[in-house]
């Protein structure tokens, strides 16, 4: 797989400083508390695992799956619920798990659900935000990473289903994909 990257954007190293990093202030900012945690599958689930490590508070793991991207490299505007969570967010306070935040329309689409739903709290950490890529404002609250506006995989992003298992993220070369 790495024959198909031009570069490397973030390794192993910086992708845990980042995770201890934004852990600590998690643990920090909710202290006392018991968040709901949602990972959106599948980007998030690596993340998922590395960030809840570096948490240090009583949280429920729940996973929710959207569908955005319709396997190539540009986003849609249709989102749809894909396997949803069963449990009740009504008074909770929620932290969305987010690969990326690229259009912010999935995170539009996230909150808004929440919010229907009556949870008390929404915040939304993100291990990138490729803010040149928004198309709705929203903004997510803990940031692993700002990202150019290129298409990247790795740690958790796919390009077509592949590649989510490289534990760096990088830059697909353009040569990999056609559309
Ligand atoms: P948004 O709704 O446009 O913000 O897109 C969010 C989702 O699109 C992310 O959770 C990713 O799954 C996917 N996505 C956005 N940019 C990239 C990228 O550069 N590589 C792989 N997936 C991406
Ligand atoms: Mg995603």
């Amino acid at each position: 797989m790495d024959n198909d990257i031009q570069e490397v954007l973030f390794d192993q190293d910086s992708i845990h400083h980042a995770a201890v990093r934004l852990g600590k202030q998690i643990t920090k900012d909710y202290a006392g508390e018991e968040p709901v945690v949602l990972s959106v599958l599948k980007g998030a689930y690596l993340w998922t695992a590395d960030l809840l490590r570096e948490v240090d508070l009583y949280v429920k793991l729940e996973f929710i799956k959207i569908s955005s991207y319709h396997g190539g490299v540009s986003s849609t505007n249709s989102i749809s619920l894909v396997t949803d969570i069963h449990s009740d967010v009504q008074g909770r306070d929620v932290i969305i798990l987010e690969d990326i935040v690229d259009t912010g329309q999935s995170l539009l689409f996230l909150k808004k659900l929440l919010a229907e739903r009556g949870a008390k709290s929404i915040q939304v950490a993100t291990l990138l935000d490729k803010k040149e890529g928004r198309k709705v404002e929203i903004r997510a609250d803990y940031i692993g990473f700002d990202v150019r506006n290129e298409f990247v995989v790795g740690y958790g992003l796919d390009y077509k289903e592949m590649y989510r298992n490289l534990p760096y993220v990088g830059i697909l070369k353009k040569e990999v994909y056609s559309d």
